[in-house]
């Protein structure tokens, strides 16, 4: 069974979306750990909650981003983990970790990508005026957000729309199609050509 580690830095709806989606037969695979980069990450009590360890590694506690990207790495190979799914974890990851676990990582990101990449995406979707945003789950590559797409999908805007009211009802697309690309990832049914990712039914 695959072996997949999930990274966290706030939140954590998008974790609980895996953990519940898992609880009811829909994903099967193992979780050794959830990371958090942040002690303070509600997410943690979501992990606790499903009774998966975590761990939290914060940069500040390291004299550089090689050391804590490499006690990571010493945590992902303890662990033997497969894929990595970032759900909400909000630090850009160098060239050379994503190297080390090239085509393993998956980012779920806020917005219909190659728009609004990078952060406050909703928001920028919103003041530029677009009629429809949505979410991206994508490989990660070394350009922030620019990796081979798995899954897409759309989210209206409408003419009363918040900054809070659109991220609601984004976050609640996300929730649907993060598990569904991890499923598809775990379950090895897709090829990627080039840019394009070919999924098999
Ligand atoms: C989600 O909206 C996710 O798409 C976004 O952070 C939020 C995390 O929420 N990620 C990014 O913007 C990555 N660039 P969560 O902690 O409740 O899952």
């Amino acid at each position: 069974m695959k072996r997949v580690a999930i990274f966290i830095s706030g939140r954590g709806s998008n974790l609980e979306a895996i953990l519940e989606k898992r609880k009811q037969g829909y994903l099967e695979c193992e979780i050794p750990f959830i990371l958090s980069n942040r002690i303070d990450a509600r997410g943690l009590q979501i992990a606790a909650q499903y009774k998966i360890p975590t761990e939290v590694l914060e940069q500040k506690e390291f004299s550089s981003r090689t050391e804590f990207e490499e006690a990571i790495l010493t945590l992902l190979k303890k662990n033997n983990v497969d894929i990595i799914v970032l759900a909400g974890f909000m630090l850009v990851i160098s060239k050379t970790f994503i190297e080390s676990f090239a085509g393993h990582i998956i980012n779920i990101h806020p917005a219909l990508l190659p728009s609004f990449p990078g952060l406050s995406s909703q928001k920028r979707a919103l003041d530029y005026g677009v009629k429809f945003t949505g979410c991206t789950v994508h490989f990660v590559s070394a350009e922030v957000d620019g990796g081979p797409i798995i899954l897409q999908d759309i989210v209206p805007i409408f003419d009363d729309d918040t900054e809070e009211s659109l991220t609601l009802r984004i976050l609640a697309k996300e929730h649907i199609l993060l598990p569904e690309a991890l499923k598809i990832v775990i379950e090895e049914r897709f090829n990627i050509v080039g840019r394009k990712v070919n999924l098999h039914p």
